[in-house]
C-alpha cells in the first residue's frame, strides 16, 4: 500500500485543482507590519470539498498567522486567497473556526453559545424554526444532546471544545478552520475528540484546515498533510512537502502505515530545520 505520496507542494498542482476547491491561496506572502520581515512567503495550497488537510510544522513557524490569511482575518499584501471560487476579502459566513480555547460566553448556555450570533447581519439568513433546528441537530451532533441547558463553568474541556465544534458546525460552514483545537486536552479526551472531528466532517460534509504541531494528530486525521517551516537561517520557508494519506481509517488500526508516515515526517522537519533544502524533496524521491 502506498501510504502517503509526497509531492512537491508548489503552485504547479494549483492548476489541476477541481473548479469546486473549496480554498484556494496562491502566492501568499505576509508579514506583520510593512517594515517587518514576512512571516511566510510564496505559499500556495487548496484544500478540495470534504478534504481534511493538516497544516504541520514546529513552533513559531507561521501555521496561526497564514490560517488568519486564508480565513480573511489578516489580508496578505501579495497573493491571493478564493474561498467557493470567489476572491476572499473578509471572513466568509460559510468558514468557521475553532480555536485551542473553546471561547464560550459564561452567561449562556449550551444552546446559547452554540445559537449565539447566528442571526447577525452578516450571516444568510434563516427563519428561527429553521435556525432552532440546525443548533439542535449541531448539538446533537457533538454528542451533546441532553446538555442544552448547562452552562460553561459546569462543562470539562473536551465537552466545552464540543460545544465551540457545535458552534461552527451550526453555520453549516463548506470549511471549517481549525487551530490546534485540541491541544489543550488531555491524551484521551485529544485521541475522542480526533474521532469526534473525522465524523462530523464525513457527516457534514465540512472541509477542513487543520493547524497542528503534533504529527500524530496529523496522522490520524488528515487526508493530506502539509509541514510548513522556517530554514535554519529562520528565514520563511513555506510549504515545503505535502503527503496525500490513504491509510484506511480507523487509522490507529494500521500500526505500520501510520509509524512509517510518523517517521517519514519527523525525518523532514528535522531536515528542515538543520538543512532547508534537504527538506523540499522533488516528487518521488522519497
Ligand atoms: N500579532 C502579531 N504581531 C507581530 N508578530 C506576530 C503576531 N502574531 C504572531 N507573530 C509572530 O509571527 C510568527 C509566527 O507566529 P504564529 O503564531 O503564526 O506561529 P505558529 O506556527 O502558529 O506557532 P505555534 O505552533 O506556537 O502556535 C512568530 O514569530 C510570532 O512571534
Ligand atoms: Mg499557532
Amino acid at each position: 500500500m502506498n501510504a502517503a505520496s509526497p509531492s512537491p507542494a508548489s503552485a504547479a498542482f494549483l492548476s489541476s485543482a477541481p473548479a469546486g476547491s473549496a480554498l484556494q491561496a496562491q502566492g501568499l506572502r505576509f508579514g506583520y507590519g510593512s517594515d517587518q520581515p514576512a512571516i511566510f512567503s510564496e505559499v500556495s495550497l487548496q484544500v478540495r470539498p470534504r478534504e481534511i488537510v493538516a497544516l504541520l510544522g514546529g513552533s513559531g513557524c507561521g501555521k496561526s498567522t497564514l490560517l488568519r490569511v486564508l480565513a480573511g482575518l489578516e489580508h496578505a499584501p501579495a497573493g491571493e486567497v478564493r474561498f467557493l471560487g470567489e476572491p476572499l476579502r473578509s471572513p466568509h459566513p460559510r468558514a468557521a473556526l475553532v480555536f485551542q480555547q473553546a471561547s464560550l460566553l459564561p452567561w449562556l448556555d449550551v444552546r446559547g453559545n452554540v445559537r449565539f450570533g447566528l442571526d447577525f447581519a452578516h450571516q444568510p439568513k434563516a427563519d428561527r424554526k429553521a435556525l432552532d433546528a440546525r443548533v439542535a441537530q449541531a448539538i446533537e451532533a457533538v454528542g451533546l444532546a441532553g446538555r442544552e441547558h448547562t452552562f460553561p463553568s459546569q462543562l470539562s474541556g473536551g465537552m466545552a471544545q464540543r460545544v465551540a465544534l457545535a458552534r461552527a458546525l451550526a453555520r453549516e460552514p463548506a470549511l471549517l478552520f481549525a487551530d490546534e483545537p485540541f491541544s489543550a486536552l488531555d491524551a484521551i479526551t485529544r485521541a475522542e475528540m480526533q474521532t469526534v472531528l473525522v465524523e462530523l466532517v464525513h457527516r457534514w460534509h465540512a472541509a477542513t484546515l487543520l493547524v497542528t504541531h503534533d504529527i500524530d494528530e496529523a496522522v490520524l486525521v488528515a487526508d493530506r498533510i502539509l509541514l510548513m517551516g522556517r530554514d535554519a537561517h529562520d528565514q520563511p520557508a513555506g510549504i515545503v512537502r505535502e503527503w496525500t494519506v490513504d491509510i484506511p481509517r480507523p487509522r490507529d488500526a494500521h500500526p505500520a502505515a501510520t509509524t512509517a508516515l510518523r517517521l517519514e515526517i519527523l525525518a523532514a522537519l528535522r531536515a528542515l530545520r538543520s538543512a532547508p533544502d534537504a527538506a523540499a524533496q522533488p516528487a518521488g524521491t522519497s
